[in-house]
């Protein structure tokens, strides 16, 4: 699949920057077009990204994929990928290759085997549809010609008729990922909208720190909500402050100086048991009680944090009621987030009002695409985001 070195460079019809999620599937669909299709990648191994997701497994899909599990400035921009090349298109991709997965929970669909799977079934796609892809690329700078676009880089000139920017977002930068999306489609007049981190673990202040220090490691089910955005699933305490699904999932709403509400007993009506526990149990320690609940070291946590009496008999209702609400509506500020560096997404970016939605095309320049993470479509935690990728890949794909 890697180009001969030609002394005259051709023109290819298309040219996609990043050789990751999106920029494959893209490649594979334009090339089956019969479109002569250039990939180009800066890394020295495609797709690292995939290979490093689901821990090694690739939860590659949701299967209940909708566009209500994605953000964006404008929520209805999703549509029209997701439905053009669903969940269900890219299963039977899958199980066109006899690669062989698992649901996980909650519609996260998983390979039994490795992330690498999927890597090889994308490169195979790209062989098959003779899409050539060079690695280890160093772009200095892309303009727009008379006759399409100029790549220009330390491996010599690209020139094609498209440009797909397929280079994700800056989160987790040691990858070598960047805003260098944004700079093109800055370059080309599009808006931005503000890049933040998303699906990333939030951070305490030294305080609540010290308060929770034992706490690392403890995990609970947890409805977390901000605002309207509410997640029933894990919560991690770590050692910077909160992680786990549930955390990472409200990260995506929450935004700085704002509480997020934690009920660490879902569906159980803490006061009443508590209330039950003080008739039947009126000796026991509120720290036994609260671990019927609760894992032990939150338990004592908690009840150390109420700083109430030790036996049951001697807490008042109002006390009682103050204990339930440290369970079952803890506000918590957090001080941040744990950034980039750990985030597995980027929420924002390419703004769509600049772009179609079915074809992912800029309105204003043609021939420029842009697809999966670097636009300002980013999914919930549980596959969504590749499903994007996938989709919006093969919708630019269809066009350019
Ligand atoms: P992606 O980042 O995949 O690809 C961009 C490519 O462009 C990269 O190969 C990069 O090197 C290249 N590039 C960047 N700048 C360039 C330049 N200047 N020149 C040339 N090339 C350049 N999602 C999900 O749905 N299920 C999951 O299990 C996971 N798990 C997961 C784990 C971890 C640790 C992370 C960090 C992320 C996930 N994700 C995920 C998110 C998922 O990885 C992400 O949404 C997609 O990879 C986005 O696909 P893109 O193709 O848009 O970007």
């Amino acid at each position: 699949m890697t180009e001969a070195r030609h002394p005259h460079p051709k023109i290819h019809d298309v040219i996609i920057l990043g050789a990751g999620a999106a920029g494959l599937m893209c490649a594979g669909v334009a090339g089956r077009r019969g479109r002569s299709v250039l990939v180009l990648e800066q890394a020295r191994h495609p797709g690292e990204k995939i290979r490093i997701s689901g821990g090694g497994r690739c939860n590659f899909t949701n299967l209940h994929t909708s566009p209500a599990n994605f953000l964006s400035d404008n929520p209805r921009f999703c549509r029209s990928a997701l439905s053009g090349y669903t969940q269900h298109d890219f299963i039977a991709l899958v199980e066109s290759y006899g690669i062989a997965w698992h649901e996980k929970t909650r519609g996260q669909l998983f390979c039994d085997g490795s992330s690498r799977q999927i890597i090889d079934m994308l490169l195979e796609e790209c062989r098959k549809a003779h899409a050539q892809l060079r690695l280890g690329v160093r772009i200095s700078a892309v303009s727009k010609g008379e006759d399409g676009f100029v790549v220009v880089s330390d491996q010599g000139e690209f020139r094609g008729r498209s440009l797909v920017v397929a280079t994700g977002g800056p989160s987790i930068p040691k990858m070598g990922s960047s805003g260098f999306g944004y700079k093109i489609a800055e370059q080309f007049g599009l808006a931005i909208v503000t890049p933040r981190p998303a699906l990333v673990p939030l951070t305490f202040d030294p305080a609540l720190l010290a308060h929770f220090k034992d706490l690392a490691g403890v995990s609970v089910d947890a409805v977390v909500s901000c605002g309207k955005a509410r997640f029933d699933e894990a919560l991690l305490f770590t050692h910077r402050g909160l992680s786990g699904p549930a955390i990472l999932q409200i990260s995506s709403y929450w935004r700085e100086g704002q509480d997020i509400v934690i009920d660490m007993a879902p569906g159980v009506d803490v006061l009443a048991a508590l209330k039950g526990l003080r008739r039947e149990h009126p000796r026991q320690e509120m720290v036994t009680a609260l671990s019927g609940l609760l894992p032990r070291r939150l338990a004592s946590v908690i009840a150390g944090g109420v700083g109430g009496p030790d036996r049951l008999a001697d807490f008042s209702d109002k006390l009682l009621t103050d204990v339930a609400a440290a369970v079952q509506r803890w506000h918590v500020r957090p001080a941040g987030t744990e950034g980039y560096r750990t985030a597995e997404v980027t929420l924002g970016g390419v703004d769509t009002s600049g772009l179609s939605s079915k074809t992912l095309e800029s309105r204003s320049v043609p021939g420029l695409y842009f697809i999966g993470e670097v636009v300002d479509v980013t999914g919930h935690l549980g596959g969504f985001n590749f499903q994007w990728a996938w989709s919006s890949g093969v919708a630019a794909g269809r066009y350019a």
